[in-house]
């Protein structure tokens, strides 16, 4: 169980998260939704250890993190492949081969030696994609990873991220603006308001995946009235 409960500031001393209290299952898709600047780029880096508390505690954090920040966060000195080497140059096992594959699978197979400024943003995020998924997270961050993507591609990106969910059981924290995109992907969408951060509903899910357009639809008419 991945648990905060505490606080973070501005560097002003306005609260950003205060009183916040907040437990994550175990291998659960959870989605964040909530208006821009509420703290949900905050909570994500507190929750991945990027950002400390100023006061309270995280428990249940885990070794093996993914987190795909809401910019690519990409070395623009390296190529495709040579940032996706990074995970490895800096300690993290991959396995033998990953790196070709995780190319191939987010659909990059003719960019691996072009640099992140030679990509599209659609592009960009699917190397922080794959570079996410290359370390096998027991947790995985996603800050509005398909905002910048075409439909076909949103998508794709979307079952490579529930694939990975299937195969490595990693608890999965994804904020987004859509309302729809938390429908089709969550077992459990927290929408939020602030700053400070808070909780306005929680809402689980029980439909199983892939959900069709009418049980998506249904969720999204869920959240709209909770
Ligand atoms: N390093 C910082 N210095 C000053 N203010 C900050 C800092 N980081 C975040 N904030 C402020 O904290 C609040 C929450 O920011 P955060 O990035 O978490 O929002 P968000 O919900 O992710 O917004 P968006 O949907 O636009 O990405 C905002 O008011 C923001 O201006
Ligand atoms: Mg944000």
């Amino acid at each position: 169980m991945l648990t905060v409960a505490g606080a973070c500031w501005r560097p002003d001393g306005a609260s950003i998260i205060e009183g916040f209290d907040l437990s994550l299952e175990p291998g659960r898709v959870t989605a964040v939704l909530g208006p821009s600047g509420c703290g949900k780029s905050s909570l994500l880096r507190l929750l991945a250890g990027v950002r400390a508390l100023d006061g309270g505690s995280i428990t249940g954090r885990a070794a093996r993190v993914g987190f795909v920040f809401q910019d690519p966060a990409l070395l623009p000195w390296r190529s495709v492949r040579q940032n996706l080497a990074l995970p490895a140059e800096l300690g993290v096992v991959t396995e033998k081969g990953a790196i070709e594959a995780a190319i191939e699978a987010v659909g990059l197979g003719g960019h691996a030696d072009k640099l992140p400024s030679a990509l599209s943003g659609g592009q960009r995020m699917r190397v922080s994609l794959a570079r996410a998924l290359l370390t096998r997270p027991e947790l995985l961050f996603l800050d509005e990873p398909f905002a910048a993507l075409d439909l076909a591609t949103r998508r794709e990106m979307q079952r490579l991220v529930l694939d990975a969910h299937a195969s490595l059981g990693c608890t999965t924290v994804l904020v987004t603006h859509d309302v729809a995109d938390a429908a089709r992907l969550a077992d459990r969408v927290l929408r939020v308001d602030g700053p400070p951060l808070r909780v306005v509903a929680d809402v689980a899910v029980s439909a199983s995946r892939p959900r069709s357009p009418d049980d998506v639809a249904t969720v999204v008419r869920a959240l709209e009235c909770a």
